[in-house]
């Protein structure tokens, strides 16, 4: 069957495993990251790759010129690992089309997104031989591990990637033909707990009643986060929140997506969250603290009577304008050591961090952008705050001086970090349209 060759391309991507998190990936990840520099040499942009104590960096660039926009264009390579694998349908990397739709880890998340970029950049310059902005791309391979490298790179290359602003795919669309501009991310700080009791697992009947046990100290830890309503219990937690504005919880109440959208998406009978907001307001406008793993003991078949001598927790919190991660972590790590159940000893592991932000959407390069939507799908879009992280965007702001503006091909149903990850032929071409009217009114303002 022949096939588009843009559909061709985005394939050909998604064959490299390219998990950022996992060492033994790490040639598959380079070789991903080649690719793509391969590719934008191809186009006749000045291409660098870039290494990283962790994954490379691939910068891209046109000849630039005085008086015009510099905007730079930011994704990522890497993706999220596969596990549990017997859930897929078909293997994660290697891609499949059905019904209009690829199956593949990274097709949403995020290659099937800033590939679509490159090829109307590549399409603009083969039909025009030039862009009407000066472009940066700048494609990184650790966004799924927090970017630990990429503010460093982006402070020592401060002068080389100075732009006017940047412009990233890598967030949803509030259903599908919906044009989305996502005008906030919230942010994130991790940490685990490892909680040590006796030297070595022991007989629950020799021993039990008189050792503490680690499991039941974690499972205390864990329920101390939440009360009864969803409300975080961490002192001073939400100190630094901001209200949410009036405009925003009116405007939200009109969006496509309601309750029951929700449950049907992900399965449960009845929903839960904070006492007092919506369940948009709570996936994307609300902190949160969640318990991403939870271990220790016996996980065999069968019973074992045994009294376990270590248990383990991973937590992350999203967090909101203006919650600062590092205060939060802080936060958060009093908490763990207040309620720490006596008789176990605590090891703490402070993990990444990411800040929370937000952009005013009629400003005159979101206004832009904005059009550029409308130009791409033929409707308005929709205006939302997105309840996931991009964790470098903040240093955007801070380390370059410029805004972001969040225009994501995501659908609901995209199971972004699931078994049976997808993403429609049609957003491909979606993105690639938009890329094209972005340049054109980006290059007006
Ligand atoms: N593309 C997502 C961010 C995202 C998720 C935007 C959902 C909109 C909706 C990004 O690749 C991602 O998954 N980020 C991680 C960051 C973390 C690992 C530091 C996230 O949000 O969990
Ligand atoms: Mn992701």
């Amino acid at each position: 069957m022949s096939q588009d060759h843009h559909v061709e391309e985005l394939l050909t991507l998604l064959r490299f495993a390219s998990i950022s998190t996992d060492p033994a990936h790490k040639e598959q990840t380079q070789a991903c990251a080649d690719w793509i520099a391969a590719k934008l040499t191809g186009m006749g942009l000045k291409t660098e790759i870039h290494p990283t104590p962790g994954h490379p960096v691939v910068v891209a660039r046109n000849e630039h010129k005085p008086g015009r926009r510099t905007l730079m264009i930011y994704g990522h390579y890497d993706v999220q690992p596969v596990d549990p694998l017997n859930l897929w349908d078909s293997p994660p990397f290697e891609p499949v089309i059905k019904d209009g739709i690829i199956y593949a880890r990274g097709s949403t998340d995020n290659k099937g997104q800033f590939l679509a970029h490159i090829q109307g950049v590549e399409e603009t310059l083969k039909e025009k031989g030039e862009l009407p902005v000066n472009l940066i791309f700048l494609i990184e391979g650790e966004e799924e591990i927090g970017s630990p490298n990429l503010t460093p790179f982006l402070q020592a290359h401060k002068d080389e990637l100075k732009c006017d602003l940047v412009a990233v795919s890598d967030t949803g669309m509030v259903a599908p033909g919906v044009p989305t501009f996502s005008y906030g991310l919230r942010g994130l700080t991790a940490v685990e707990v490892t909680l040590k009791g006796p030297v070595m697992d022991l007989h629950s009947g020799i021993f039990g009643g008189a050792v503490a046990n680690p499991a039941t100290a974690v499972a205390r830890l864990v329920a101390s986060l939440h009360d009864a309503n969803g409300h975080v219990q961490i002192e001073g937690f939400y100190d630094d929140v901001a209200p949410l504005q009036s405009w925003e919880r009116d405007a939200w109440k009109d969006l496509p997506m309601d309750d029951a959208a929700l449950k049907s998406l992900t399965g449960v009978q009845e929903l839960f969250g904070e006492a007092g907001f919506s369940s948009i307001e709570r996936t994307t406008a609300r902190p949160t603290a969640e318990v991403n793993g939870i271990g220790g003991g016996y996980q065999g078949p069968g019973s074992k009577t045994v009294l376990p001598s270590k248990a383990m927790a991973k937590f992350t919190f999203r967090l909101v304008p203006n919650q600062d991660p590092a205060k939060i972590q802080d936060l958060v790590v009093k908490h763990l050591e207040k309620h720490l159940p006596p008789g176990v000893e605590m090891e703490i592991h402070r993990g990444h961090s990411g800040s929370p932000y937000l952009v005013d959407p009629q400003s005159g390069f979101g206004v832009a952008a904005q059009r550029a939507l409308e130009a791409s799908f033929g409707r308005k879009p929709a205006l939302i705050r997105e309840g996931g992280s991009i964790p470098i965007v903040q240093a955007f702001k801070t380390v370059l001086g410029a805004d972001t503006l969040l225009l994501g091909f995501a659908l609901p149903d995209c199971r972004a970090h699931s078994p049976n990850e997808n993403y429609p032929v049609e957003n491909l071409h979606a993105c690639r349209r938009l890329n094209r009217a972005l340049l054109e009114e980006i290059a007006k303002v």
